[in-house]
């Protein structure tokens, strides 16, 4: 069997999709499988003319790889590949859509302001005023926290957001929930072992998740099993609201009330050896061979 690995793409987390690639393609290798590496675009697809290749999969993150456009290109083409389909994808690479259904499907999220390119200041923080007192601001349309503020007070979480838009289209803030950041990955129709994050600043940002190494990365830290359960079955809920199949990982604050709140679903997580993802399905014995060539798998089915 040959496997494309279609890395990079465009955008900010063109890196860490080359590093995933990488680490996916080695996992391949290992398990058996003839590897191509590709690193695509929207100017150069030609990888996806080749007929001798038998799947794609994809290890693009962020715009283009993740958001439902590639995955269009490969199913318009009827060509077989790896994770979710265009229409989950795009669903899921917007936080706002995203959320919308997960509420829907009774999962707690918190509430979300909206904000488009041409909100007046103004009125951002007239929307935030009953909202408390610190905000998460981002954009609606981007992935490894790029672009993610922590803010204190509705005038400056406005100001911010002003600036989210200007810089990458529409925005949103929502409260800042305290409490834990956890995250759980689906494979198939399973949830895998919950992952608890704590960073060294308590913000989990792009430094925290690709430079800083002392970001701890914990298993088994939540002691209440129905809790337990009931953040898998969330995950789960989370998942098929959107449509999502194979895998994905879906991203939680467990809030110091004991709420879990979804924040949002990664299609194509890191997969990198130290990424979340792989980490999980290792803690239940899978390997990241065997996980990678699982996926191949099941993209046939
Ligand atoms: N967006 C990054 C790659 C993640 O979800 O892990
Ligand atoms: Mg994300």
């Amino acid at each position: 069997m040959k496997v494309a690995v279609l890395q990079g793409g465009v955008g900010h987390e063109r890196e860490v999709s080359l590093q995933s690639g990488r680490c996916v393609a080695e996992a391949l290798r290992q398990g058996g499988m003839e590897v191509v590496e590709s690193d695509i675009t929207p100017d150069d697809m030609a990888v996806l003319d080749r007929s001798d290749i038998d799947v794609f999969f994809v290890a693009l993150h962020g715009e283009f790889g993740e958001d439902g456009r590639l995955q269009q290109v490969l199913e318009d083409r009827g060509l077989i590949y790896t994770g979710c389909g265009p229409e989950a994808s795009r669903l899921a690479f917007d936080k706002i859509a995203s959320k919308n259904r997960f509420a829907e499907a009774g999962v707690a999220v918190a509430p979300t302001v909206e904000v488009a390119g041409r909100t007046p200041r103004a009125e951002i923080e007239a929307q935030l005023k009953d909202l408390g007192e610190r905000f998460v601001v981002k954009p609606v349309r981007q992935g490894s926290s790029v672009g993610v503020y922590i803010v204190d007070g509705p005038a400056k979480a406005a100001a911010c957001a002003v600036d989210v838009c200007a810089q990458f289209g529409d925005g949103m803030v929502e409260p800042f929930v305290r409490g834990r950041e956890i995250t759980v990955g689906v494979v198939g129709r399973k949830t895998l072992p919950i992952i608890e994050i704590r960073s060294r600043t308590g913000f989990y940002d792009y430094q925290a998740k690709y430079i800083d190494e002392r970001t701890e990365y914990l298993f088994d830290t939540i002691a209440d099993a129905e809790l337990t359960e009931r953040i898998g079955r969330d995950a789960m809920a989370c998942f098929d609201a959107l449509g999502c199949r194979d895998f994905a990982r879906v991203d939680f604050i467990l809030a110091d009330d004991g709420v879990p709140y979804a924040l949002e679903i990664n299609t194509i997580p890191g997969f990198t050896t130290h990424s979340l993802l792989p980490k999980a399905a290792a803690k239940t014995g899978v390997s990241m061979s065997r996980l990678c060539v699982g996926i191949v798998e099941a993209s046939f089915y």
